[in-house]
This record gives C-alpha cells, sequence and structure tokens, in this order.
C-alpha cells in the first residue's frame, strides 16, 4: 500500500530562512479572489447593463471610460491582481502536475514572464490610451468630435 504523505507536511525537513513564499502566495488567492468579485462583477455591471447595456459598447465608451482615473485604476487593478492570480494558481497546477524539474522550472518561468509582459503592456495601454490619435473632425463620430474636436 503506498501512504500519501501529510499534506501539512513542509517540503523539505527543516524550512529555508526567509518569508513563507508558499503560504503568502495562498493567502493572495483568497484576498485577490475576493477582490476579483467585487471587480469583475462591477465591470460586467457598468458595461451590459447600466444604461444601452451592451449596445452602448464602442470606441467612444471606451474612450470616455479611459478619460476618468477612476476606471483607468478599476481596470489596472482587475488586469493586475486577475494576472497575477491566474499565473500563481497556473503554478499550483503546474507543481502539482509536472515531475520532471527542468521541464516544470521552464513552465513556471514562462507563467510568470507570460504575466509581467501582459501586466505592462495592459497597464501601457489604460495609462497611455490617447482617443484623438489621427482624428479627423470629417469622418470622426459626434462622440468622438466632442471628446477631442
Ligand atoms: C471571481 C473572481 C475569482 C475568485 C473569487 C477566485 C478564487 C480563487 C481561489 C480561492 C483559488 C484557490 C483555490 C485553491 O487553492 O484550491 C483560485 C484558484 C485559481 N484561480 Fe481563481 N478566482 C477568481 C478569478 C480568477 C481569474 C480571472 C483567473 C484567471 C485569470 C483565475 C484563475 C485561477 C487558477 C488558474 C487557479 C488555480 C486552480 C487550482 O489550483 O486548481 N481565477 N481562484
Amino acid at each position: 500500500m503506498t501512504a500519501i504523505a501529510d499534506p501539512r507536511a513542509p517540503r523539505a525537513a527543516v524550512r529555508r530562512k526567509g518569508p513563507n513564499l508558499e503560504k503568502w502566495g495562498w493567502m493572495y488567492m483568497r484576498a485577490s479572489g475576493v477582490l476579483l468579485v467585487v471587480l469583475i462583477f462591477g465591470h460586467l455591471f457598468v458595461n451590459l447593463m447600466v444604461g444601452e447595456g451592451i449596445h452602448g459598447i464602442d470606441f467612444a465608451f471606451v474612450a470616455g471610460k479611459y478619460a476618468t482615473p477612476f476606471w483607468q485604476w478599476w481596470d489596472v487593478l482587475m488586469l493586475w491582481l486577475a494576472l497575477i492570480h491566474g499565473a500563481n494558481g497556473m503554478r499550483t497546477i503546474v507543481n502539482d502536475y509536472v515531475t520532471h524539474n527542468g521541464t516544470r522550472r521552464v513552465l513556471v518561468w514562462a507563467l510568470w514572464l507570460a504575466a509581467a509582459f501582459l501586466i505592462v503592456l495592459g497597464t501601457l495601454v489604460v495609462f497611455t490610451f490617447d482617443p484623438c490619435i489621427g482624428f479627423d473632425a470629417e469622418t470622426a463620430s459626434d462622440v468622438i468630435i466632442g471628446i477631442c474636436g
């Protein structure tokens, strides 16, 4: 019969000094989960149900949202929390299922690199978004003229 290790037993007999990152990762999943419920359902409610709802979503709608620091920070917070949450969750799955040490390291590195890349890219998009690039009063809609004209 195979004995399953005590799930609460530390990986090594003597734990390394320093912060217990695995514990902080576990706590981060719970804390970010609570915040993500508020951020994601707030996002869905405002975008899909308020006013014209889903029919009101167009370029001008996005431009209007990103003209306000409140929605910039809302979206950036959602981006950071969800990407770190998703990458850390995938790290847990990779650690659970990938037994080859080298492959596991490569996959976990790839996860963090992908998350970091998307965080940098997404943050830049939100904070540098300029709806008036290439603005042309001849062809622009009334809403865009209202913002850029
Ligand atoms: C409504 C918002 C969310 C809540 C409340 C939530 C909550 C949680 C919690 C508590 C865990 C830990 C489960 C465990 O340790 O057994 C978890 C794991 C995970 N979450 Fe989320 N999460 C949310 C959104 C997301 C999003 C947006 C993503 C993707 C970007 C994501 C991806 C993952 C992954 C990959 C895991 C690991 C699953 C596993 O260990 O089997 N979650 N989530």
